[in-house]
């Protein structure tokens, strides 16, 4: 089969309108998105005190008592151009979440995570805490094959420094990730930083994908999108920030940064969730005196189980664990198990 050709296209108008002229039902695979907030986000440096210097004017806000409405129309529009499968992350804050969340319980799309995107700078407060996070509400259109890669920046067995899993570290709906400071750089107000869409995209796309982002402000989506190898659509209203940051886009080669990103492989051992055959489990045990004979540690012991018996540590631990050892004298108490697996 003939691969479809990547698509960067961009269009200096409103995303309702925009999607209904250019978009067809169930073409793209991946929503990512950050709409206006209704906080009057036009002029929030005035809250937090920012120069504006560098900053592209004509952000276009949207007035609260629209919001719901708004909200309802171009989450509407998602629905429809995304493909049975596909995927909607959109970045909200706090003050009118409500709308987002409303629109798409109007909707057929499901919720699969309500995730906390925590930054850094927020605003000081004396009389109440700080506020310094976002949400992003990660949605799917039923009806087709999600897209999770799980192993796409780490495998199983990485680990940090404190012997904690790298990969359910990355995987927690708790991110940490601070928001870029491009001192001198001129910018949209409110850009999302290169980590967190690199991270939505190798997680929820694939490459080549269609990636649609309806406000795409400084292209920030669609530029990681093209970094990654994705094929990349979007609106934006102003039209001194499209005419900025569209030229930006073309300035990036197609996978670019792919090289650049930590990326993870599938290291599932490969009778993972198999059941055990009896004569497994006999040669598990023998192998396991055997290497405490030639002076293995019981962590040296497991990884090779592991790998000769190709199942993770875990299931090594658990059924040896469960094993009655014919003569206790043949093996010290150190390497038995104590109920935890320790
Ligand atoms: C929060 S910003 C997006 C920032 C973007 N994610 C980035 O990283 O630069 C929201 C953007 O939506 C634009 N916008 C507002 N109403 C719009 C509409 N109806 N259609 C398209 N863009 C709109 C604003 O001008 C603003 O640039």
């Amino acid at each position: 089969m003939k691969e479809a050709a990547m698509r960067y296209e961009f269009y200096n108008q409103d995303c309702i309108l925009g999607a209904k002229e250019h978009l067809e039902d169930d073409s793209v695979d991946l929503i990512i998105t950050d709409p206006p907030f209704a906080i009057e986000g036009d002029k929030l440096h005035k809250h937090y005190n920012r120069k504006e210097t560098f900053v592209i004017d004509g952000y276009v806000e949207i007035a609260r008592e629209e919001y719901a409405d708004f909200s309802k129309l171009w989450i509407t529009e998602a629905e429809r151009v995304l493909r049975p499968g596909g995927a909607l992350a959109v970045v909200s804050g706090y003050s009118n979440l409500i709308d987002i969340l409303n629109a798409l319980r109007g909707t057929t799309l499901k919720e699969i995570n309500h995730i906390i995107w925590k930054y850094n700078f927020g605003v000081s407060t004396k009389s109440k805490f700080v506020s310094s996070h976002y949400h992003i509400l990660y949605y799917f259109k039923p009806g087709g094959q999600r897209t999770f890669n799980t192993f796409a920046r780490f495998g199983s067995r990485e680990r940090n420094g404190n012997n904690r899993s790298l990969l359910y570290q990355d995987l927690e709906d708790v991110w940490i990730i601070n928001r870029e400071y491009k001192p001198g750089e001129i910018k949209n107000k409110n850009e999302l930083p290169s980590a967190l869409l690199i991270k939505l995209i190798q997680y929820l796309s694939k490459p080549r994908d269609v990636i649609c982002d309806f406000f795409l402000g400084g292209f920030s989506t669609a530029k990681i999108a093209k970094g990654l190898g994705r094929s990349a659509i979007g609106f934006e209203i102003n039209k001194i920030s499209f005419d900025h940051h569209y030229k930006e886009v073309e300035t990036i080669r197609v996978n670019e940064i792919a090289g650049d990103v930590k990326v993870g492989t599938d290291d599932t051992p490969l009778k993972a969730g198999e059941p055990w055959r009896e004569g497994e489990l006999n040669q598990l045990k023998d192998r396991y005196l055997e290497l405490y004979q030639q002076g293995r540690t019981k962590k040296e012991s497991i990884q090779t189980l592991s790998s000769e018996f190709e199942r993770g540590p875990w299931a090594i631990i658990k059924r040896l664990n469960s094993m009655k050892f014919r003569n206790k004298s043949d093996i010290p108490l150190q390497f038995y198990f104590s109920d935890d697996g320790a």
